[in-house]
């Protein structure tokens, strides 16, 4: 039975130049508003009990804590389940962070993304690198266990020694997990503008590998296992709502624009504040658009998902057998018994052992 839960907070302070994330401006009473629909929303799917509950965005920090309260209290949340909050340095004191832990938030992610005070204005970030430490401390201080930070790479112009240096700063800082993204040039970005007009260029193919492999090298020398293409953690602190989508398990996802997978239907809502607010109104669920996902693709998804997770792989079926066999011989999979993983051959070049799937 399903038991893992997404929900989108569409609201930031202010768009960073990279991102096409659903998310917009809003006030305290807009907020409200959408907290309030959000509780219509969880109340039409009244059949789950979940284990893990994970508010994202957007900036779901944002919130207030009494708004926070609202959602957790509205989900019936089994006993030592994961509820995680993003959450953005600028949004958050101590006092509030206090508040999200007394709501029943046991783990936060915190966005980061640079230690580079410069960098941080280039991405258009609101705090600065000091501020993001303080909010790193303060979630410690408000007993928080469980922390996660964002940090991003092969940004513009940014050099392996720039790299090395966030890094460093964030080991140093001994999170329970962390997620490490390579810059995506999202089209219709300020970013992908500048990429266009010849002011950015992309990071050269081997900077980037040479970024990631000191990535992977220093995380595991420091303890971390790479247990995720992108992620990190100590022992036994694997991102658990995660894990759901890369182990193809289903998940239902509330909100605007949040995408979930429920009955054998991958899902995304209603992308248009006024028509989710409208569907919801009707007691409708605010479905935007669907797919059945028959067995030949949920076998795709198997392979596309499952590969992701380094320590785990994929016991592939017959049909896919002699595919994976062919990538073993060259070198992007080995074998363990039954399970096949990447090696760092096939880490690096990920997308095309994935592609090799579809
Ligand atoms: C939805 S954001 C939520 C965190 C929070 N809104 C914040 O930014 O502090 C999740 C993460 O996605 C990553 N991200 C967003 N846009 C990206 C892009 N274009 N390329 C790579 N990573 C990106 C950032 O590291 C960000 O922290
Ligand atoms: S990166 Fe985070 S804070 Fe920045 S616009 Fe995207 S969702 Fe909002």
């Amino acid at each position: 039975m399903l038991d893992g839960i997404y929900i989108h907070i569409p609201f930031c302070m202010n768009k960073c130049n990279y991102c096409d994330f659903l998310s917009f401006k809003s006030n305290e009473e807009d907020r409200k508003k959408y907290v309030d629909y959000i509780l219509k929303e969880i109340d039409l799917y009244p059949e789950y009990e979940y284990d893990t509950v994970y508010l994202g965005g957007g900036t779901p920090s944002l919130l207030n804590c009494d708004d926070v309260d609202r959602i957790v209290k509205r989900l019936k949340i089994k006993d030592g389940a994961e509820v995680t909050l993003e959450v953005n340095p600028k949004s958050v004191d101590l006092e509030k962070l206090r508040g999200f832990k007394k709501a029943g938030i046991n783990r936060v992610s915190i966005g980061i993304q640079t230690f580079d005070d410069e960098m941080l204005k280039v991405l258009g970030r609101m705090h600065s690198s000091k501020e993001g430490i303080e909010t790193y401390l303060q979630a410690r201080e408000a007993g928080f266990e469980n922390i996660s930070l964002d940090l991003m790479f092969s940004l513009p112009n940014q050099s392996l020694e720039a790299v090395k240096s966030d890094l460093h700063r964030l080991l140093e800082l001994r999170p329970e997990h962390f997620s490490i993204y390579s810059l995506i040039w999202e089209e219709g970005t300020p970013f992908f503008k500048k990429l266009e007009d010849g002011v950015y260029s992309e990071t050269e193919n081997e900077l980037e590998a040479q970024m990631f492999e000191y990535i992977i090298d220093k995380a595991q020398e420091m303890g971390y296992i790479h247990y995720e293409i992108s992620n990190f953690c100590l022992p036994n602190r694997e991102a658990r709502h995660n894990s759901k989508y890369w182990e193809n398990k289903e998940y239902l996802g509330i909100g605007l624009g949040a995408s979930g997978y429920v009955d054998k239907k991958r899902y995304k809502n209603q992308v248009q504040i006024s028509k989710y607010y409208d569907t919801i109104d009707k007691r409708e669920i605010p479905i935007l658009e669907s797919e059945f996902v028959d067995l030949d693709s949920k076998e795709q998804y198997k392979y596309m998902l499952g590969f992701r997770l380094l320590k785990k792989g994929v016991v592939p079926s017959e049909k896919y057998l002699k595919k994976c066999l062919e990538l073993k011989e060259k070198g992007f999979l080995y074998r363990v018994e039954e399970h096949f993983l990447l090696t760092r051959k096939g880490i690096m070049l990920a997308n095309d052992v994935l592609d090799e799937f579809i």
